[in-house]
């Protein structure tokens, strides 16, 4: 443990499913009722804006609906007591780390509390709809839309994660499928940093076999258990 100094985080959907917000790729989840290519993509946006905005505007609703969880202020905690570097890059939209108390955290597929204008190229914390055209408070056009990083799109500040991977010592993924490149192959980045790796998980994964731990559970169970033994400084493997 105490050769353990910089961690990155990897967190997907599945920390929040406790909290209320759906996943993807669950039997219920939200490709099911929207097709991907329909809602998240920027042909999807140009063929039906309204759908898209509509899409959006209810999952932004949503994420102020419900509250952080039990592994999201753990997470919150280790922010606050970490005195190493720190990385929680994050596929969630949902503003759940930053209410859970983490302050270090890294939207790489954007966030449903931001608006985009694709006139003057601000962003701006939106919490309301824009599937009325509001005008962009910076501009003044009503061109803005989700600030959400679509499939066919780069996601954000990928530089700051490989760096952060080439230097953690320590690399967790927590609550996501490994479904969806590039966060899926950080583990990859990480085992060649020499960084030990560690999945927290309520089921296999399709990149469990690249870690050297899984452990299986919710992770309102799993991730506040690991944020103390690492705080006091029992991690093992
Ligand atoms: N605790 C821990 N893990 C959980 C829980 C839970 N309570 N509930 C579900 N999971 C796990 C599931 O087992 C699954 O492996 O979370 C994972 C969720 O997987 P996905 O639904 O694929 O979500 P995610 O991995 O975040 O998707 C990645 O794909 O569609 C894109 O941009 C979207 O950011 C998303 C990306």
């Amino acid at each position: 443990m105490s050769d353990i100094r910089n961690i990155v985080i990897l967190t997907g959907a599945g920390i929040s499913a406790e909290s209320g917000l759906r996943t993807f790729r669950a039997e219920d989840g939200l490709w099911e009722e929207h097709p991907v290519e329909e809602v998240a993509t920027p042909e999807g946006f140009r063929r039906d804006p309204a759908l898209v905005q509509r899409f959006y505007d209810e999952r932004r609703a949503g994420v102020q609906a419900v509250q952080p969880n039990a592994a999201h202020e753990a997470l919150g905690r280790l922010d606050r007591e970490w005195s190493g570097e720190l990385l929680i890059v994050t596929q969630n939209i949902d503003d759940l780390h930053e209410r859970g108390g983490a302050r270090r955290v890294l939207h790489m597929h954007g966030e449903a509390l931001s608006a985009w204008c694709t006139s003057c190229d601000a962003r701006h914390r939106w919490e309301t709809t824009l599937l009325d055209g509001p005008p962009c408070p910076a501009c003044g056009q009503a061109s803005m839309r989700p600030d959400i990083v679509w499939f066919g799109e780069m996601p954000y500040r990928m530089g700051e994660i490989f760096h952060a991977l080439s230097r953690a010592d320590l690399f967790v993924s927590i609550g996501t499928s490994g479904a969806v490149y590039p966060a899926a192959g950080f583990v990859q980045h990480a085992r060649e940093s020499g960084a030990r790796t560690l999945e927290l998980n309520l089921e296999e994964s399709l990149g469990s076999r690249m870690f050297a731990e899984t452990r299986l559970g919710r992770a309102s169970e799993l991730v506040p258990r690991w944020v103390d033994e690492l705080l006091r400084g029992l991690q093992h493997g």
